[in-house]
């Protein structure tokens, strides 16, 4: 018998966009949040850089000039109305956050301060534009501690280490969703007449990545498994700065902040691919261009690395030479960002402060995942249809404001942005919507039977192989550069590990903390979602944004200003069929061009 629980909103994941959603459904209905994690552990927390909006404090700048920004380092793949709506609320969401209490860095005249980050511009002059507000390199961790504090004095009601297994969707209609405790791994239903999905990324199909180990995807595998689409999976980031061999992210802030990245004969030799920004070009340019002087031999010591160079006696002459009069020192360095100093002396051993750091592109972000429209409500089809009654927001969601490739300090803005919208939504909804009736015998049975029989599983294969070998694949074959024949491998090999999936020796039989159970569960999802970033991948002939094609090297409006949509339309016991269909783009006002920076 399953725990039985009644709420008008539900939110599922405690980042930045479930706990914006939950503080704003809280204010006018009766709202529960279920999360696998503490919430103050979530993912969010991590985001260092920024949360950019066109305060113009230091600089002019409007939010029409990041909307184009956003456009453009989107590779013209974002949905525009989305991205206006991005862009313009980005100004009221800091204001939001400042009054809740958010500690932002300051001017010295006490204004919000702001730095530079890639691909944020004065569209005029086309140079950099300071538009990222931070709290040192903390701002996701400031950003996730004033959320919770401000959702637990609106009495938002929270269940820590939950982990959903199931959701109720029923004839086009989501009532709620199935999990489990994990201290007792007893099955609670929640039943709401407004559920959000807020459960972020899935990085760990990837080796190096700066995802932490919870970043499996739970939310958009699921709703895989109910046979609705995924959108634009094909697109996911490689952010330029991980650290050499861990993946753990050193912010772009530090290039904002005036560092630069060299090649093994001492280059700086982004100023070849990207002349005006060098190495503040958006992610997915960085990250071409270091996996290029890698394969051309110019990695440090002819290795797969390359360094990020923010000595300040450098980087003050780096900024001499681009004419630039800023004066930087150790001592500002160690204020703005602290904590990816302490990164790179404690992995890697070196002092940022005298030495440059070994850097690689890391597995960073999703721009594709559960389709909504710009209300956050989950779409169920490729022509606009929706679920009623079921929202997403933050990484988990593709509204899409990031096209092909998001602009650093954006994924904030976006949890914000959309949070609080789709929290607003999800409340009026609720108090008018009625809670249909589901059946509280064995609405949890389905969700259960999967999760026992996983448990029973006594076969030959292991949970940590089968993820292990994912992870190298993903990353040979789906990384920064991809080819036919590259994906085609990749979507055997993935088949042929659901195939050794189904054949797992799970150890604990148990239900409390069995993290044996759940894990495997978690690469239960990995797989699905690799294959259909993988088939989604292998579909889009041309190369844009973050998905480049060795292939297919130019960008192809005529075929592919389209976003792509794929279900998983039937599940025989081996292999998931996946169909791809397509969607156009919303252009506004800002026509397609050739991206030059
Ligand atoms: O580099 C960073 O600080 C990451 C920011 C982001 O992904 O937006």
């Amino acid at each position: 018998m399953a725990q039985y629980h009644q709420f008008d909103a539900l939110v599922v994941g405690a980042g930045g966009a479930g706990l914006m959603a939950a503080l704003y459904a809280s204010k006018s209905v009766n709202t529960a949040v279920i999360s696998k994690l503490y919430p103050t552990r979530s993912h969010t927390g991590t985001a260092q850089g920024g949360i950019s909006a066109a305060l113009g404090n230091l600089e002019e700048d409007h939010w029409e000039w990041h909307a184009y920004d956003t456009v453009k380092g989107g590779d013209f793949l974002c949905d525009q109305d989305a991205v206006d709506i991005l862009c313009s609320g980005a100004i009221d969401a800091i204001v939001d956050l400042e009054h809740i209490g958010l500690p932002f860095d300051r001017t010295p005249e006490g204004k919000i301060s702001q730095r530079r980050f890639g691909g944020h511009t004065n569209n005029d002059t086309k140079k950099a534009v300071m538009r990222a507000c931070h709290a040192a390199d903390r701002t996701g961790h400031m950003i996730l501690q004033t959320l919770y504090q401000n959702c637990i004095k609106n009495k938002v009601k929270f269940f820590d280490e939950y982990q959903m297994v199931d959701m109720l969707i029923e004839n086009g209609v989501c009532n709620g969703v199935v999990a489990i405790e994990l201290k007792t791994g007893e099955t609670h239903v929640f039943h709401s007449k407004a559920t959000m999905l807020a459960t972020g990324g899935f990085g760990k199909m990837w080796k190096i990545t700066s995802n932490a180990h919870s970043l499996t995807g739970d939310g958009p595998a699921t709703i895989l498994r109910k046979k609705l689409p995924l959108e634009d999976m094909e697109f996911y980031q490689f952010h330029p700065t991980g650290v050499y061999r861990m993946g753990i992210l050193l912010s772009e802030a530090a290039r904002g902040e005036g560092a630069v990245f060299l090649n093994g004969a001492g280059e700086r030799f982004m100023e070849r691919y990207m002349p005006t920004l060098k190495d503040l070009a958006p992610r997915d340019i960085c990250s071409r261009s270091i996996f290029k002087e890698v394969k051309e031999g110019r990695g440090i010591n002819g290795k797969d690395y390359v360094y990020l160079d923010f000595r300040p006696t450098e980087i003050n002459k780096y900024f001499e030479a681009d004419g630039n009069p800023k004066r930087i020192d150790a001592h500002y360095l160690e204020t703005k960002l602290p904590d990816i100093i302490e990164f790179a002396r404690v992995y890697l051993g070196v002092d940022p402060v005298t030495d440059p750091v070994p850097i690689q592109p890391t597995a960073h972000y999703a721009m594709g995942g559960v389709p909504t429209n710009t209300d956050t409500q989950v779409l169920s089809d490729h022509l606009g249809h929706t679920v009623e009654g079921l929202y997403a927001a933050g990484e988990v969601a593709c509204v899409s404001v990031h096209g092909a490739n998001r602009l650093g300090t954006n994924s904030l803005v976006d949890l914000v942005v959309f949070g609080k919208r789709g929290g607003i939504k999800m409340a009026e909804y609720a108090k008018t919507a009625a809670l249909r009736p589901i059946n509280q015998d064995t609405s949890h049975k389905p969700g259960e039977a999967e999760l026992n029989k996983l448990r029973q599983s006594n076969g030959t294969e292991r949970a940590g192989a089968i993820r292990k070998a994912l992870q190298v694949l993903m990353d040979e074959h789906v990384g920064v550069v991809r080819t036919s024949a590259g994906l085609q491998f990749a979507i055997e090999s993935i088949r042929d590990l659901k195939t050794r999936f189904a054949n797992i020796k799970i150890d604990d039989k148990g239900f409390k903390w069995n993290t044996d159970l759940m894990e495997a569960w978690e690469l239960g999802a990995l797989l699905d979602l690799a294959e259909v970033t993988a088939v989604s991948a292998l579909g889009r002939e041309e190369s844009r944004g973050g998905h480049y094609r060795e292939d297919f090297q130019n960008r192809d409006d005529a075929k592919f200003l389209q976003h792509t949509f794929a279900t998983m339309t039937d599940k025989t016991d081996k292999i998931d069929k996946i169909e791809l269909n397509y969607k156009p783009v919303v252009i506004t006002k800002y026509k397609p061009v050739e991206r030059k920076y």
